[in-house]
């Protein structure tokens, strides 16, 4: 079911309004709803967990539910089978999200937390990455997260209430070498993010970043995974170098549910800030920026890169 289909079967009296559901919740027979994009693995999937563990009925979607074993396992060991719904949902096909958040409303009536989590990181440098990697970079990190906030919020306007998270990154308050692709989406993240809390804070829906540093999570063993590489790059030097910080860094990175955890308590939040920083990358990045002259930024990260 679109959400059209779902707005018309609502105003037929098919299906109850965003305030009848409200109402029920009110009596205690509903429990919130939170819909996250990417829950087959890494933040994600814990997400999934910690607000299952909270209350919340989850609508865990996957562009391929055939990889929801390990989810399914994790809910069953805390307990929260009964709370979780398996939904497809592929960013980047828009009848895939149209569907994903009818189907979402279709079961719980209303969606009370997006968490905008899926996207991937293409590696390489500038020169060297194809328009067609830039554009897959894009089309999955920021127009994917575009159009499935664009899909739920009609759904928050009309229920003058709702909470969307975006999972930002520290390369959305940075930009480094060998990360552009990446880098540019998350900053085009960032400017979305700021005038959405905008549009929406009349409206009641709560807007979010979360900005992690570098964690322990898949995201590490896939785009970067594929990053350009050949023997006769003039690149080569700087990129095998940008290749061991970002093993390193993915070696010794802290544990994801940090993040997961920091979801949890901002969707208890009532009025949460703009921005979430964690992780010791983000932290430091951010006073570095605020006080450092760009010069001396620039000069800590290329010998970071030696
Ligand atoms: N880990 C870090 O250090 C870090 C730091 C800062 C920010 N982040 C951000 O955190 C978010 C989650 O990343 P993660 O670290 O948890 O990585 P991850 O384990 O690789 O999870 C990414 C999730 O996004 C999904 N995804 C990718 N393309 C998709 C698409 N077109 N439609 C739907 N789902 C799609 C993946 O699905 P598949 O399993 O099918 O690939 C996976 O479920 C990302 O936005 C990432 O940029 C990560």
């Amino acid at each position: 079911m679109t959400v059209q289909e779902h707005q018309t079967e609502v105003k037929q009296g098919r299906i109850d309004t965003a305030s009848d559901v409200m109402k029920k919740r009110k009596e205690g027979a509903n429990a919130p709803v939170a819909l996250i994009t990417g829950t087959s693995s890494g933040f994600g999937m814990l997400t999934a967990i910690t607000l299952a563990k909270q209350g919340y009925r989850v609508v865990a979607t996957m562009r391929d539910l055939s990889r929801r074993e390990e989810l399914v396992k994790l809910a069953e060991q805390a307990g929260v089978a009964e709370r979780m719904q398996y939904v497809q949902l592929d960013v980047t096909d828009a009848e895939s999200v149209d569907k994903a958040v009818g189907t979402a409303l279709l079961n719980n009536g209303r969606i009370d937390i997006l968490v905008n989590n899926a996207g991937f990181a293409v590696g390489g440098f500038i020169e060297e990455v194809s328009m067609e990697e830039w554009r897959r970079q894009m089309d999955t990190n920021l127009f994917g997260l575009i159009a499935v906030t664009r899909a739920v919020l009609p759904v928050m306007r009309e229920q003058k209430q709702g909470l969307i998270v975006n999972l930002s990154s520290v390369s959305g308050l940075s930009g480094f070498p060998g990360y552009a692709p990446y880098a540019a989406s998350k900053f085009a993240v960032e400017g979305f993010t700021e005038s959405l809390r905008h549009e929406m804070s009349s409206f009641g829906v709560r807007v979010v970043l979360v900005e992690p540093g570098a964690y322990r999570t898949p995201i590490w063993n896939k785009g970067l995974g594929e990053i350009h590489r050949s023997e006769d790059s003039p690149y080569k030097h700087k990129l095998d170098a940008v290749l061991r910080y970002s093993q390193l860094a993915s070696e010794t990175a802290p544990d994801p549910q940090e993040v997961a955890d920091l979801i949890g308590r901002i969707a208890r939040m009532r009025a949460p800030r703009l921005r979430y920083a964690l992780g010791k990358g983000s932290r430091v990045l951010i006073i570095g920026k605020a006080v450092l002259p760009w010069k001396w930024l620039e000069w800590i990260i290329a010998r970071g890169l030696k």
